[in-house]
Formats: C-alpha cells, structure tokens, sequence
C-alpha cells in the first residue's frame, strides 16, 4: 500500500513530538478520508449512537458531570469497516511512531466526540490509574469555520503552556503520560475524532471508558 506521507514528513512530526512531548498537524486528514469521517460522524449523531462519555473504569462507572461534558461513540474495524482507510492511515501512524520513537505499540482505540455548548473537560493526563496503556493521544478536529470566539481551546498545562484551537482537521498528537490538557468551555457544538495508540491491545468498550 502507499503511504499517505512522506517519510520526511512523518519524520518533521515525531522529530517535534520528540522533543515537545506533543506535536500539531495540520491538515491532517487527506480528502478523501477526511470525507469519510465527518459524514459517518454525521450519521452516527443522526442515529443517537453516541453516548455521554465515562471518566476511569467500569468500576467507578458513574458519570462525573463536572470533570468532563462530552457524548462519545467508540468506533472500530469490526464494527465499521467502512472506515478502513482511517484505520489504515492509524496503523501507518503507528508503524512509524513504534519504529522512530521506539515504543512498543500494539494498538489502538479511536471514539467520536462531541461537545454541547457548555462543554468541558477538566485538565488530566490520558493515563488512568487503573489502566496505563495509552502512549499516544491523536485528537483529530472536525469544526468548520470555527473562530476563537467559540472557546472549546485544547489547552495545554504541562510541559509546556498553550492553546490550540480546534479548528477543521488540525489534529494534535502528544504523550498521554506526561501532557496535562483540558478542554475550555466549548460555545458551540465541538466535534472531534480522538484516539490513543496504546502499549497493549484492550477490548473496546470493555472498560467502560
Ligand atoms: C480527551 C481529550 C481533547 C480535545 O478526550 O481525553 O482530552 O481537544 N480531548 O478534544
Ligand atoms: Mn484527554
């Protein structure tokens, strides 16, 4: 299969990641699968799937409405093959990440997300207590025209201080153990694609996060 990057543009991006703990990529998404993804997220919400979104484990399964607002739907290759060419762009994603950063990556698990006006997440690492696979965060904007007025900034407390706003299909990718970020109030409804490739394999949904 080709590559959907370059080599040397791959490298630009890990080299970053490397050295900031957290990279931006721009224009993310090639067309194609760029299309995919926003007219399934748009099924997906017009068929209710998505679901409001858990903090931890299945056993603390509460919804903890004032760490995190958002409404998710878990998506994966059994389920939603026809999402394929993501997943296959993912894998690239992965294969050089394993490769240049020397990681060992076995997996990985993507949800759709979506923020009411008034959503929120409150600053926390990717890494839970009681589950610490996830080496990588990928979140993957999905809001046209989107300006600064309408909040919802991904900003980034540690290591470094920034905001990024979540603009169509710039995507930020960062270490899930060591960046410290929270979701600003969003205005308006925010959507994302948002996933992590992880150091083992766990079954999708099993956890309940
Ligand atoms: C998350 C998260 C960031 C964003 O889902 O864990 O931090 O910008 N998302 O949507
Ligand atoms: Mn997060």
């Amino acid at each position: 299969m080709q590559p959907y990057y370059s080599a040397e543009q791959w490298a630009c991006w890990l080299d970053q990641l490397a050295e900031d703990s957290l990279v931006v990529m721009e224009d993310f998404l090639p067309a194609s699968i760029l299309t995919l993804v926003d007219d399934f997220f748009d099924v997906q919400l017009a068929e209710g799937a998505l679901a409001p979104a858990k903090i931890g484990t299945a056993f603390e399964e509460q919804r903890l409405a004032e760490i995190r607002s958002d409404f998710i739907c878990w998506i994966d290759q059994m389920q939603h093959p026809q999402l394929n060419p993501f997943f296959e762009l993912i894998e690239e994603l992965k294969g050089l990440v394993a490769q240049e950063l020397f990681l060992s990556l076995e997996g990985f698990e993507f949800h759709l997300a979506q923020y009411p006006p008034g959503g929120f997440y409150k600053p926390h690492l990717d890494q839970f207590k009681a589950r610490n696979n996830r080496m990588l965060s990928l979140v993957i904007y999905l809001n046209r025209n989107w300006i600064p007025e309408h909040g919802g900034q991904l900003r980034i407390h540690e290591p470094v201080c920034k905001d990024i706003e979540p603009v169509f299909n710039r995507a930020v990718l960062f270490r899930s153990d060591l960046v410290l970020h929270e979701v600003l109030p969003a205005h308006k409804t925010r959507k994302s694609l948002t996933g992590w490739l992880l150091k083992r394999p766990s079954g999708v949904g099993l956890f309940g996060v």
